[in-house]
């Protein structure tokens, strides 16, 4: 048989051995030894090299250095299959010093965590949750809240129309009049939800953001007793050291009117947080309640507001790009 034939027939019974080759050390160093070692077949073409025909001498001597070669690089690919990486166990089959797979798990926006903040103290003192329409008419966004058509407290929102009747709402303030038309008092809510505002975009304004506003009607309500309740609030938020003021204020739908402030150590100034005040009577007429029975006090606050002074965020856009970088920091 020629020396050709017999190069080709090697490089075929090492490979149909190769493939059914185990990790079991003696089976591979057998298989090592029948082919490549210094008495295995390959060496054994070698000797038989030097009786081939001169003429064919240099090219069967280059298909048996190329057999060499590719016997070699097969077999030590294969063994290297064989070797346990480190923190093998042998048990489990397991590698446990592989790195784990990450599963990315998401957040709470710091809105809503803020929101349930604010939901829990105020659930935690007797108020109910409810919740009222986005899109409203101008009679419960505005009349029935005391501003009449041109009145100018008006031109302290601006307003994105529907049409000429319909708006998205401004305040949460709506919904007080939703809860007054469908109950009988006594009565004692927030309303958390998202209102517009067709303002000009900067870092302290945004066409939509969030408030949660707050109504309690019964028969003797004092202002007095908002204070204390909205202290309380304040304190629960910001901690017992939080610097807090009343400042009076003008609201259409309420009579007296304040604003509490909050004072800000970055910026080392006093910042508004909420609007609030004794429910006006022409509130309670708007909606059938004797304002000579009943009396309440009304609240409504930015909880954009809330967060930014509370986590020291110092622009109100950040709330609305979901940058993860900025979500996953809450
Ligand atoms: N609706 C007011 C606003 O959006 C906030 C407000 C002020 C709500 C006083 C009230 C209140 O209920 O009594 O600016």
């Amino acid at each position: 048989m020629n020396l050709q034939k017999k190069i080709e027939e090697v490089r075929i019974s090492f490979r149909t051995a190769l493939d059914s080759l185990t990790s079991d050390n003696d089976a591979v160093e057998e298989l090592r030894s029948k082919y490549l070692g210094r008495k295995g077949e390959i060496a054994s073409l070698f000797s038989k090299l030097v009786t081939a025909d001169p003429e064919e001498k240099p090219l069967l001597g280059k298909a048996l250095n190329q057999l060499k070669n590719d016997c070699l690089v097969s077999f030590e690919k294969k063994v290297r299959g064989f070797e346990k990486p480190v923190g093998y166990s042998a048990s489990s089959g397991m590698d446990y010093t592989l790195p784990g797979i990450h599963f990315p798990v998401g957040s709470l926006h710091p809105l809503q965590q803020i929101l349930d903040e604010i939901k829990d103290v105020f659930t935690s003192i007797g108020f109910s949750i409810a919740y009222g329409p986005e899109i409203d008419d101008d009679f419960h966004n505005f009349q029935a809240l005391n501003i009449p058509k041109h009145h100018p407290a008006r031109d302290m929102q601006d307003t994105f129309f529907i049409d000429k009747n319909i708006v998205l709402r401004t305040h949460t303030s709506n919904v007080q009049i939703h809860l007054m038309e469908n109950n009988n008092p006594p009565l004692r809510y927030i309303v958390p939800g998202r209102v517009y505002r067709n303002e000009a975009i900067s870092f302290k304004s945004y066409c939509l953001f969030h408030q949660v506003e707050g109504l309690y009607v019964d028969k003797h309500v004092s202002f007095s007793e908002m204070k204390g309740t909205l202290e309380y609030f304040v304190k629960r938020i910001f901690g017992r050291d939080v610097k807090i003021r009343f400042r009076p204020s003008y609201f259409p739908f309420t009579e007296p009117s304040a604003e509490v402030d909050i004072w800000d150590e970055k910026r080392d100034q006093w910042m508004e947080i909420l609007g609030c005040g004794s429910v006006d009577p022409a509130v309670f007429e708007n909606v059938g309640y004797d304002p000579e029975i009943w009396q309440g006090y009304a609240f409504g606050m930015g909880i954009e507001r809330i967060a930014m002074l509370k986590y020291k965020i110092s622009d109100i856009r950040h709330f609305y790009q979901n940058d993860v970088r900025f979500l996953s920091q809450f």
